[in-house]
């Protein structure tokens, strides 16, 4: 049997750090896949973590499993992180998955079991590997408009006429921050605007939020998410751990949906749970326990919510350095884009030879369709990049 086995398609943002890897240039920069990364290119664990680990070495008495929706309580605090005061625990069924994929791939399963009729509709372009799940899955799916590439925003007509498209019963998957590839993202009123039309064509929202904390702040990160979970009579959400809590290898993320106040939650929470056993039975826990301690405990929270910010800032300013040297470099305002972005992405507009090209030419590596991890840059590749992209698109 396995010698029938083919190649499978590659991913396209591991397929780029891959290469990145193997080049053996001494001057090169990855820009590819979306890990953070201080000034001097090191990814260090967040000092709140170090902590919690230590603890839960010293204090862990046993490792034996948890339950098959991982602890409760990590649900509870993650709940609370993302929705706030939105939480109604009586509504809120919720599953620890391995990381935010865990979580996805949890979420468009229970879709192809519950309603195989179902499309996700993603938006134009998404991360690739919600397109990637949802093939290896056989579901249906569309596509609706959301990022005009002339003006490198979010286009919102487009997007709404689309969605006034999706049929009854579909799924419409949102990022709920940060958006992965882009970096534009939607306004709290077109979030309202969004979740009305939603609930107006019958349709479930599902929220990936893999960025808390990396765009505007931890609380203005969750406003769409909170305005879906309160407008609309059902959502799903698959957070994500890895990013915010730097706990990438851990594979630490939670499922949760909002269940509709007619629908016992018993029966979701159990669904839930089945799901889990299925897949991978007991979900891992040890990410799960840091982010537990860290944000019960407050003095951890507070060390977190400050290395967090730091992290944050300082991508903001890398963002205001880059727009501003391309500024120069290119006499024009063309990349302004890049300062209004959020999060740790932006797409920059430029064609798939242009980023060959900086590649061959500058060791300059960042995905084909041209996201770029701002976090992969420090103040003094900054001028560099600018300078590749001056050169080779203007
Ligand atoms: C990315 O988009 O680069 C990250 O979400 C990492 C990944 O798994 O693709």
């Amino acid at each position: 049997m396995l010698e029938r086995i083919g190649e499978r398609p590659k991913d396209k943002i591991l397929e780029v750090m891959n290469v990145f890897r193997a080049d053996p240039r001494e001057k090169k920069i990855d820009l590819s896949v979306g890990i953070y990364r201080n000034s001097e290119g090191a990814t260090p664990v967040m000092r709140a973590v170090k902590i919690a680990e230590r603890r839960i070495w010293e204090e862990q008495e046993t490792k034996a499993y948890t339950g098959l929706a991982g602890d409760p309580e990590f649900a509870d605090a993650m709940c609370s992180l993302i929705l706030g005061d939105d939480a109604e625990p009586p509504r809120i069924a919720a599953a620890a998955a391995p990381g935010g994929t865990g979580a996805v791939r949890q979420a468009f399963e229970l879709i192809r079991m519950e309603n195989p009729d179902a499309a996700v509709w993603v938006s134009s372009p998404t991360w690739p590997n919600h397109v990637s799940i949802l093939h290896h899955l056989g579901m249906q799916m569309h596509e609706y408009r959301y990022f005009d590439g002339d003006t490198c925003s979010v286009d919102f007509p487009g997007m709404m006429e689309d969605l006034a498209g999706v049929g009854k019963g579909d799924v419409v998957l949102l990022h709920g921050c940060c958006h992965n590839p882009t970096g534009a993202n939607l306004k709290p009123v077109e979030w309202q605007a969004v979740a009305d039309l939603i609930t107006a064509v019958g349709a479930t929202p599902m929220i990936d939020i893999a960025y808390q904390g990396f765009g505007d702040g931890l609380e203005d990160d969750a406003t769409g998410t909170r305005i879906i979970a309160r407008s609309c009579p059902e959502a799903l959400i698959a957070a994500s751990c890895s990013k915010n809590f730097g706990i990438y290898r851990e594979r630490t993320g939670l499922l949760v949906g909002i269940v509709p106040e007619t629908v016992r939650k018993a029966t979701v929470q159990a669904a839930f749970s089945h799901f889990n056993r299925q897949n991978y039975s007991f979900p891992p826990d040890h990410g799960a326990r840091i982010v537990t301690m860290i944000l019960q405990d407050s003095g951890l929270r507070t060390e977190w919510k400050s290395e967090l910010e730091e992290m944050r800032r300082g991508m903001l300013s890398l963002r205001e350095q880059l727009a501003s040297e391309l500024q120069r470099a290119t006499a024009s305002n063309r990349f302004g884009f890049i300062a209004e972005h959020r999060g740790m992405f932006s797409r920059l507009g430029v064609t798939s030879e242009q980023v060959q090209r900086m590649c061959e030419r500058h060791g300059i590596y960042m995905i084909g369709d041209s996201r770029i991890n701002i976090a992969g840059l420090n103040s003094d590749t900054v001028p560099i990049l600018a300078q590749a992209i001056s050169e080779t698109c203007i």
